[in-house]
């Protein structure tokens, strides 16, 4: 598939998903946001794609936030139908994903572009990366998804007072709240992604995708997630990869994991 604002690339069983839209720091106008759609959609689809590493074209940015050129134009119905259609066809997508999705943040994450990298199963993040929330300096506030998800990630506390604020935290910063679980030097940020990737992706698929929707369920609403997690637990019991998995331990061999 051919994208306008994303490069789409492939190493073995991983999937680049690269936000191309350098001259503008990567925002995410609306045609960008159709296109994650379909490349997500896709990626989820297809057998040979096992895991996503998504990120910024250039030095500078993962993605400076929506296109706040495109808001102009929107009035109460528009912003409300925007953050609506964002936040189901674009972040909880991600999030709800079967397959897993690592954000490489390679410079500025801000406003939909945190809560892009938040959307993402894991964050890792150069050392040069900057993060914030700067909605309210538009008179806005985070849209997609930001209010629920930094607050699940690094505490209320934390996460209302980066919101409030508007500050932008360093990578460091972000590690010792928890946004982020590593930090490299630039050059190594897509290695150590991949090396994280590489070794998810050695485990058992079909486990990784009821481990996925085991830990988001608790975070949606009205769900109970132990519930689901006994739910996600028995279903594993009917898979061959289960079978195969306690095979291997057994016979003290490496298993070799189909995702049936
Ligand atoms: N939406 C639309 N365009 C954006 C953008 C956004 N969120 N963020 C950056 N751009 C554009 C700039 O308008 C500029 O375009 P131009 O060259 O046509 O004028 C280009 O990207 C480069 O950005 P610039 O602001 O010149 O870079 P900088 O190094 O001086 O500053 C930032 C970098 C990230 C601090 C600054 O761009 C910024 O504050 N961006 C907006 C962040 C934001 O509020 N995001 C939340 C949106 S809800």
């Amino acid at each position: 598939m051919e994208f306008q604002n994303l490069l789409i690339e492939n190493k073995e069983r991983i999937q680049y998903i690269i936000i191309n839209r350098e001259s503008k720091l990567n925002a995410l106008n609306k045609d960008t946001l159709a296109e994650l759609h379909l490349a997500f959609t896709e990626a989820f689809r297809n057998p040979a794609v096992g895991g996503i590493i998504i990120t910024g074209a250039g030095a500078k940015a993962f993605v400076a936030g929506a296109d706040i050129s495109e808001f102009t134009a929107l009035d109460v119905e528009g912003g409300t139908a925007l953050a609506r259609e964002g936040h189901a066809n674009v972040f909880d997508l991600i999030a709800n994903g079967p397959k897993p999705v690592i954000a490489a943040i390679n410079g500025f994450a801000l406003g939909g572009g945190l809560e892009l990298a938040m959307a993402c199963h894991i964050r890792i993040a150069s050392e040069t990366a900057k993060m914030g929330l700067p909605e309210v300096t538009l008179g806005l506030l985070p849209g997609y998804g930001g209010t629920q998800r930094l607050a699940q990630l690094i505490g209320k506390g934390k996460a209302i007072e980066m919101i409030l604020t508007a500050d932008m935290i360093t990578a460091v910063e972000a590690q010792q709240f928890g946004l982020v679980t590593h930090v490299a030097c630039p050059e190594d940020l897509l290695t150590t992604a991949e090396e994280l990737l590489q070794k998810i992706l050695s485990r058992a698929p079909l486990a990784l995708a009821s481990a996925i929707r085991a830990v988001n369920a608790g975070y949606t609403d009205g769900v109970n997630g132990y519930e689901t997690e006994i739910a996600e637990f028995g279903k594993c019991f009917g898979t061959k990869d289960f079978k195969e998995g306690v095979d291997a331990f057994l016979g003290k061999r490496k298993a070799e994991f189909k995702g049936e």
